[in-house]
């Protein structure tokens, strides 16, 4: 029987890997994964690991790793449909017998028509926006400084003021009240009366990463409340998955992001020229979102408002981000209060001052702790380095640590060795001393793989690694565009995901390493696969490095598919085929990837 792989992704992604382990395994928290003893190879300390950020698990120790699938199958024998059923039936999917691609098709009907909804929806406010009934919106936002080629890049509108405005034109279009129902953009009451949700407010759509509007925020033209309405969730619209700005913002090409609260700062953001800028939809950072974001870059800056609120939310944010693995640094926007208020008021140039001054996210942590003790009382002062040395156990490297030490030290200026030896008595208490090296790297380093074929190992070897590096940082599909395709790849596995990870690269703008392990249902080729996910490289390279690098990878991986081919051509004796190989052989010589341009 065929699953359609929609609902595969589906049961994988509501199965929660750390959850459905933990009824197997006792897993305990270690910076940003889980550890227990490997339940498949004895063993006395844990090399068993569970990343809830990859979904995925891996075994230092015997090299086991998959998704949550693979741990079933591997586990309690099942093959790949008896894991399927037994997931299903753990989060209450039931999945259909023999009509299950029609209930499918059905489903991904209903999204098509929802998409079109909305989109039809976007063009009406935006046509309404521009029309004399929406003077006072258009107003408005020309009084928020916002240009024409900003409120169209957005596709900011306008919902009318009359009750079913919006219900009646998506009616004249063909949609029946059960869709419509669906759309979130129309409520009905018991007495089958209909109202547009939105009405007499400013229209923002929110967009998936493919710049299609899957929702929208309307806000109220001056004080009243609420302020802003936002869609509420329907079958496209999911808010913790989702960011506003994001489809703009991955393609901005710039190092990082910028991580505001409200539509009107991404808006006024990308006007000013940070192009690089998000937001969540309304509600609290999600660890969802911050996968998301680390599709595209390694780094955020948070630039959430100066007030109580909004430093409260960052306090939230920040470790949700770290453990997504970026690098968090903060804003200081002060005196004012968002993005959108303090480039109004001093401009672009100003607020790039601030983007470079921004201040690395655990000392802005510390200096909001210091709010709550008064240095002045020198129990208050104990108890708030303690605190401090507490929090420090986080930085699992001894470098990093003593780096933050020193940087707490100054400031506070307590010396360096009173705070390092109080970290480490907090350190040794809780069995993570100075030897303590959870990260998955330490333990991969240098590890060999004895036993095979050399320089066939090598070539299977650059493939991972450059696979490996696309799932990591996204840029590089731009990057090696036109140089290396999936068919450069070729072992067979690596093709395979090769062109499973382009594919979601070219549709969605992003990769799922665990939703790539779908489709393979054997636990070898599962396992094999799910090792390239579980590598970890370039963290700690130079950008120089890494370019290095790559560099000789892509050549290596490039130049082996030449040969491939050429010996092929040879064969055939395909002289017009080789005189092309011949010709990117020469080019390949030249080739230089940069990874600091654009
Ligand atoms: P402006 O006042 O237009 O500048 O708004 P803003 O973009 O600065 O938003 P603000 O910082 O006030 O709020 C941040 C985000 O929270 C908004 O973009 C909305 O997504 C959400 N939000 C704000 N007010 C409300 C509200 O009253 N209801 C709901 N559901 N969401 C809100
Ligand atoms: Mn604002």
């Amino acid at each position: 029987m065929f699953y359609p792989e929609e609902l595969v992704e589906e049961i994988r992604q509501k199965n929660d890997i750390v959850d459905v382990i933990s009824s197997y395994v006792k897993l305990q928290r270690k910076g940003g994964s889980y550890m227990g003893l490997c339940p498949f190879h004895n063993e006395k300390s844990p090399s068993f690991s569970v990343s809830a950020a990859k979904q995925m698990y891996h075994c230092f120790g015997c090299g086991v790793g998959g998704n949550v699938f693979t741990f079933l199958m591997e586990y309690e024998n099942y093959s790949f449909v008896e894991a399927l059923k037994h997931l299903a039936g753990r989060v209450g999917v039931t999945l259909p017998e023999a009509e299950i691609s029609e209930e499918a098709k059905r489903q991904a009907g209903v999204k098509a028509r929802l998409l079109e909804i909305n989109k039809e929806a976007a063009k009406y406010y935006y046509f309404q926006l521009k029309s004399e009934r929406g003077q006072a919106a258009m107003n408005y936002l020309t009084n928020r400084q916002l240009t024409e080629e900003t409120i169209k890049k957005f596709g900011l509108g306008y919902s009318n003021q009359t009750g079913n405005d919006i219900y009646q034109y998506l009616k004249h279009l063909g949609y029946e009240d059960d869709i419509l129902r669906e759309s979130g953009l129309i409520s009905f009451d018991e007495k089958h009366k209909v109202y547009d949700k939105f009405w007499n407010r400013v229209m923002y759509p929110i967009m998936d990463v493919n710049s299609r509007v899957i929702g929208f925020g309307g806000r109220v033209m001056g004080d009243g409340l609420p302020k802003y309405l936002n869609s509420p969730e329907t079958k496209l619209f999911d808010k913790s998955r989702n960011l506003y700005g994001l489809n703009f913002a991955r393609t901005s090409r710039k190092q990082n992001f910028l991580i505001c609260e409200g539509y009107m700062d991404v808006i006024a953001l990308h006007q000013a020229g940070f192009t690089n800028a998000v937001a969540s939809l309304g509600t609290a950072f999600t660890g969802l979102q911050a996968n998301l974001i680390k599709r595209y870059t390694g780094e955020v800056l948070l630039t959430y408002d100066s007030d109580e609120a909004g430093t409260k939310a960052a306090l939230r944010a920040i470790p949700i981000l770290k453990e997504a693995g970026l690098t968090v640094k903060v804003i200081n926007m002060k005196p004012y209060k968002d993005p959108d208020e303090f480039i109004k008021a001093l401009g672009a140039e100003e607020f790039q001052k601030r983007i470079d001054g921004a201040r690395n996210s655990f000392l802005f942590e510390v200096e909001v702790m210091e709010r709550d003790y008064d240095m002045n009382d020198p129990e208050q002062k104990t108890r708030f380095f303690n605190e401090i040395a507490k929090k420090m156990l986080q930085f699992t490297e001894e470098i990093e640590r003593n780096i933050y030490i020193e940087a707490v030290s100054k400031k506070y200026d307590i010396g360096f060795d009173n705070l390092r030896k109080l970290v480490n008595s907090y350190g040794a208490r809780l069995g993570t001393g100075e030897n303590y090296k959870p990260k998955e790297y330490t333990e991969r380093k240098g590890k060999n793989l004895p036993g095979k074929d050399l320089p066939a190992e090598g070539m299977r070897q650059s493939q991972r690694i450059l696979l490996t590096w696309l799932i990591e940082d996204l840029r590089l599909f731009d990057k090696i565009k036109g140089i290396i395709a999936p068919a450069d790849f070729t072992e067979d596995l690596y093709k395979q995901t090769a062109e499973l990870l382009f594919e979601q690269f070219e549709k969605e703008g992003r990769v799922t390493p665990a939703k790539i392990l779908n489709h393979f249902e054997s636990k070898e080729e599962q396992k094999e696969a799910a090792s390239l996910f579980s590598l970890e490289l370039s963290s700690e390279m130079s950008t120089k490095e890494k370019e290095k690098a790559l560099n000789e990878t892509v050549q290596r991986i490039k130049k082996n598919s030449l040969e491939m081919q050429s010996k092929e051509a040879i064969a055939k004796n395909d002289i017009q085929t080789m005189q092309v190989i011949i010709k990117e052989q020469t080019d390949l010589q030249k080739l230089h990837i940069s990874l600091t341009d654009g």
